[in-house]
C-alpha cells in the first residue's frame, strides 16, 4: 500500500495503471474509519483490481460553527486499516493543496441540497458535490462507492455524476450498524455513556415506522407523531427533523406511496446523529 499526498504523483500513478487497463474502485472518506467505512473497502477490493481511498477532511462542507476543528482525526490507525483491508494506495492531500489561495469553483445540485439535511447544513453539499467532483477528477475511477447511511449524500452524488456525465458508476451500500442498531458513524465518539445508549431510539423508531407502514399505515404525519414520541422519549438535546419523503425527489409525501426515504436528525450532546431507512409504500 502506498500513501499518496502530492495531487499530480497520485494522478501520474494511476494514469500508468489505466493504461495497462487496471480497473479502479475509488471510496472518498473523511478518516475516522470505522466497519461502515471499511464494508464500502471490502466490497471495492471484491469488484476491482486497484483500489484508492481518500482520507480528507473536507473544510468547504464544514459550517463556521461545525466541528470541523474537533473532526477526529486518526492517520495511522486509518492506515493500518487500509493495509488490511488490502486497498492499494491512500489519497491523503492537504487543504491547501485541494483548496489554494484564489480558489473560486463549486458544483451545486439544485434543490436535493436544500432540504433535510440542507436546511440545517446550508452550503454541506455544495462542499461535499465540490470535493467529490475534484476528487472523482484527480483519481479518474471506474467505480465509487458510498453509503446509505448518508442517504441524501449518495442520491446527490448520483445525481451529479447523471447531469455532468461524468465517466464512472456509483455503488450505493447498505448501512452498517452495532448491535444494538445504532448507525455506526465517526461522530459517535462524541457520545458519553447515557446519550450512546439512549441513541438506539432513532433505529428503533425507525423500525417502529417500518413496521406500521408495512401493516398498511399510509398517513406520513401519523407515523412521524410516533417516531417524534419515541424519540422524545430518549431526551435527546434537539430534533432537527424527521421526514418522510419520496426516495428520489426528496420532497415530503403526505401519504406513503412507492418508494420513501424516511430520514431523521437528532443530537445527543455534542453529536448530531442521522439515520435513515427506504420503506416500499
Ligand atoms: P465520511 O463521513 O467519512 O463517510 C465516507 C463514506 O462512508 C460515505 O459514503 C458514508 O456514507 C459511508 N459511511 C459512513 N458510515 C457508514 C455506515 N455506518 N455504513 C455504511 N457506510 C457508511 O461522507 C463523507 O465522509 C464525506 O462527505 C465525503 C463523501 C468523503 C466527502 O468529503
Amino acid at each position: 500500500m502506498k500513501i499518496i499526498k502530492s495531487i499530480k504523483k497520485i494522478q501520474q500513478i494511476l494514469a500508468k495503471e489505466r493504461l495497462k487497463g487496471r480497473s479502479i474502485g475509488f471510496v472518498p472518506t473523511m478518516g475516522a474509519l470505522h466497519e461502515g467505512h471499511l464494508s464500502l473497502i471490502r466490497q471495492a477490493r471484491r469488484e476491482n483490481d486497484i483500489v484508492v481511498v481518500s482520507i480528507f477532511v473536507n473544510p468547504t462542507q464544514f459550517g463556521p460553527k461545525e466541528d470541523f476543528k474537533k473532526y477526529p482525526r486518526n492517520f495511522k490507525k486509518d492506515a493500518l486499516l487500509c493495509e488490511k483491508c488490502g486497498v492499494d494506495f491512500i489519497f491523503y492531500p492537504d487543504a491547501k493543496a485541494m483548496y489554494p489561495k484564489g480558489y473560486k469553483t463549486y458544483v451545486n445540485v439544485e434543490d436535493l441540497g436544500n432540504v433535510l439535511c440542507g436546511k440545517s447544513r446550508p452550503g454541506h453539499f455544495k462542499g461535499v458535490a465540490t470535493v467529490v467532483t475534484k476528487l472523482f477528477n484527480i483519481i479518474g475511477p471506474d467505480l465509487a462507492y458510498f453509503g446509505s447511511k448518508d442517504a441524501q449524500q449518495a442520491i446527490i452524488i448520483k445525481r451529479m455524476v447523471e447531469d455532468l456525465n461524468m465517466p464512472l458508476k456509483i455503488k450505493v451500500m447498505p448501512t452498517v450498524r452495532e448491535k444494538d442498531g445504532l448507525a455506526m458513524s465517526s461522530r459517535n465518539i462524541y457520545l458519553n455513556k447515557k446519550e450512546r445508549k439512549a441513541a438506539t431510539a432513532l433505529f428503533h423508531s425507525l423500525k417502529a415506522a417500518e413496521k406500521f407502514i408495512k401493516k398498511g399505515e399510509k398517513d406520513a404525519g401519523k407515523i412521524i407523531h410516533l417516531m417524534r414520541r419515541m424519540i422524545q422519549e430518549a431526551q435527546p438535546k434537539k430534533i432537527d427533523y424527521i421526514e418522510i419523503v419520496d426516495a428520489q425527489s426528496l420532497l415530503p409525501v403526505k401519504k406513503i406511496k412507492g418508494k420513501v426515504l424516511i430520514a431523521l436528525a437528532v443530537w445527543f450532546g455534542k453529536a448530531r446523529l442521522i439515520d435513515n431507512i427506504i420503506v416500499h409504500g
